[in-house]
């Protein structure tokens, strides 16, 4: 097998004396849209922000792209190449809609046409943002927030993309929106790690899932296999 784009190997993650995530191990080959599903304290959040460089693995190998970056910083591990939408959703209320995004290319701030074609290439993904753009961003919907915080992400020109539970809370219509937004984005090459409450609607469009019970690794398999052997139901009961 080729070298995986993002290979997590034997991941503990504490906070304090909580060991939110013991010894995980998963991967997503280049392209690929994995997702994390469990209930809500699975561990589904810890691992991502080990992965993201939010909080210091306790133990365990995380490397991205070949490079070993368990430990490192957050901007470090944007710089080679992953950016994370963590579920906390923040956009910078008081700064427009486009001032938010040009945030999200701070590693290539010196490369100002680089910088105005990515605009130009999220304004066409979501066009909602293209006619808000000199909003302040905390006069966005929720949905049109998580949109932001999404554009603002892949302003980094990621090759991994990190998204944590995006469509939480979010209206029928807009949970659709943001499910086809990231089946179109695998289409253009990136590698995806998603966590999702909504499994039915996540293995629908990923290619192999994950399920996470009590800080491990429960199941893991094909989207399909999963969705065929598994009561999603009981994915949503607590752990
Ligand atoms: N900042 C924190 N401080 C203490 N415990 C935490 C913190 N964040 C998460 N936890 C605990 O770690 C476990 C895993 O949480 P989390 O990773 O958020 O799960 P999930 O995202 O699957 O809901 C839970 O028991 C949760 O209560
Ligand atoms: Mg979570």
């Amino acid at each position: 097998m080729a070298e995986p784009m993002l290979a997590v190997e034997d991941l503990e993650v504490r906070h304090g004396a909580i060991r939110a995530v013991r010894g995980v191990s998963l991967h997503a080959a280049p392209g690929e849209l994995v997702v994390i599903l469990g209930a809500n304290g699975a561990g589904k959040s810890s691992t991502l922000m080990a992965i993201a460089g939010a909080l210091r693995p306790a133990s365990g190998r995380i490397r991205l792209n070949g490079r070993d970056i368990a430990g490192a910083r957050p901007e470090r591990i944007v710089r080679i190449g992953l950016a994370t939408v963590p579920e906390t959703r923040d956009v910078f209320p008081d700064l427009t809609v486009r001032e938010n995004l040009t945030l999200g290319s701070f590693i290539r701030r010196s490369d100002r046409a680089g910088v105005a074609e990515d605009e130009a290439r999220m304004f066409a993904l979501f066009p909602r943002l293209s006619e808000r753009a000199h909003q302040p961003a905390g006069t966005l919907s929720g949905g049109e927030q998580q949109m932001l915080v999404i554009a603002r992400a892949l302003m980094s020109r990621p090759r991994v993309l990190l998204l944590d539970e995006p469509s939480l809370g979010l209206a029928p219509v807009i949970v659709d929106q943001i499910f086809a937004m990231v089946a179109e984005l695998k289409q253009s090459g990136l590698t995806i790690l998603l966590v999702e409450q909504n499994a039915a609607k996540a293995l629908a469009v990923a290619d192999r899932a994950y399920v996470m019970r009590l800080g491990q690794i429960a199941t893991e398999g094909d989207a399909a296999e999963i969705r065929s052997a598994t009561d999603l139901g009981a994915l949503y009961l607590g752990g």
